[in-house]
């Protein structure tokens, strides 16, 4: 008999449940059904500690495909505080090996982001054996050139910045519009020339409103009536670059506005006079069905890591390189981040087209 365990970990994407799909229908095909059983973890760790979990059928995995969100449930689990004994006395990690004994299984896969990566790593030190996928819509997982949702939310990304285009033209406006990515990138960078934006500011190229400022000058002058920025919600002034990471979480704390584009609005406003709006389309990135990209790569994925738990190469995560899927040990990928590198091709061509960094 071989018993998996499957759970989604961390903020969703789009392909997490075409990637248990890819799994399933891959082990299902090695083995026979009464030589197999998974069991589907509820809300990520969270139900591994709690012990909430469920045998699942071939037919559970059936439709998924093309289905957005997860069928088992997410939840944010912090890696700092997995150590940490809770209020409840609960020893998380000695609550999770519980239950994976309980089930009795060969082998855990967990789908997950940077954070989800860190206990996946974790657990397979204190001698659980681990398979895992790399989701996520900001792409920023180390050792893999890239991971699912990615595309799906640069396609609703790049169609904000096209809707965001129609009406900036028609009033003559100019628009930020702010895209996810906290700490990389990856996302604004691709959404914004996919959506012809005219300044994109990542967290790894710090701005000044100077720049900026002249860039929108320049299109004015080139008779423009419009300028639309694509701005990630980790774009950092060069001032704020400069302070420590305690300084900087509490001068954002303290910020009068709800996010950084509205402050870079007010900035861009005091300094240009033109008016300004902004848009956040927030969650609306990682919703809804995934691109056929993101179905393709997610199956690639499910059916690697399948191939992995059969050979019992465990302690790896699928990884796409050059095209191909590998193995990546987990101990190489885990506490790494994958940030836009500043002389990146993609950051070049854009340069290359007038595309202002705000450097
Ligand atoms: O990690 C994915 C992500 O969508 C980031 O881009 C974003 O900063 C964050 O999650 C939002 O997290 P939450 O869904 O917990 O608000």
């Amino acid at each position: 008999m071989k018993r998996v365990g499957m759970l989604t970990s961390g903020g969703d994407c789009q392909g997490l449940n075409a990637a248990l799909h890819g799994v399933a229908k891959a082990l299902f095909e090695c083995y026979d059904e009464e030589e197999l059983e998974i069991y589907g973890i509820q809300d990520g760790y969270r139900g591994l500690i709690n012990g909430e979990y469920r045998m699942m059928k071939r037919e559970d995995f059936s439709g998924i495909l093309c289905r957005g969100g997860t069928i088992l449930g997410t939840s944010r689990q912090p890696f700092k505080l997995m150590r940490v004994v809770d209020e409840n006395s609960v020893d998380k990690v000695q609550a999770m090996k519980e239950n994976y004994k309980k089930m009795k299984l060969d082998c855990l896969v967990i789908l997950g982001g940077n954070g989800t990566h860190k206990t996946a790593n974790l657990l397979c030190g204190e001698g659980l054996n681990v398979v895992t996928l790399p989701k996520t819509i900001d792409n920023d997982i180390w050792g893999t050139d890239m991971t699912f949702g990615f595309q799906s939310a640069v396609d609703i990304a790049t169609n904000v910045l096209d809707c965001i285009h129609t009406t900036a033209t028609s009033h003559g406006r100019v628009f930020i519009v702010e895209l996810m990515g906290h700490k990389a990138g990856w996302l604004t960078l691709h959404a914004g020339i996919a959506g012809g934006a005219d300044v994109i500011l990542i967290p790894e190229i710090p701005y000044t409103i100077a720049s900026v400022c002249k860039a929108l000058r320049k299109r004015n002058k080139m008779g423009k009536r419009f300028s639309i920025l694509a701005v990630a919600e980790g774009a950092i002034s060069k001032e704020d670059a400069g302070l420590t990471k305690k300084e900087l979480k509490a001068k954002r704390a303290a910020m009068p506005y709800p996010a950084i584009s509205y402050k870079i609005a007010k900035e861009l406003e005091e300094a240009t006079g033109q008016e300004i709006r902004v848009t956040v389309p927030g969650h609306f990135q990682r919703g809804g069905s995934p691109c056929s990209y993101d179905r393709t790569l997610s199956t690639r994925f499910g059916a690697a890591a399948a191939q992995l738990i059969v050979q019992k190469q465990y302690g790896n995560m699928v990884a796409l390189r050059n095209g191909e899927i590998v193995p990546v040990p987990l101990s190489e990928v885990a506490g790494k981040l994958k940030t836009v590198p500043k002389d990146h091709s993609v950051v070049q061509a854009a340069r290359e087209i007038g595309v202002c960094f705000g450097d």
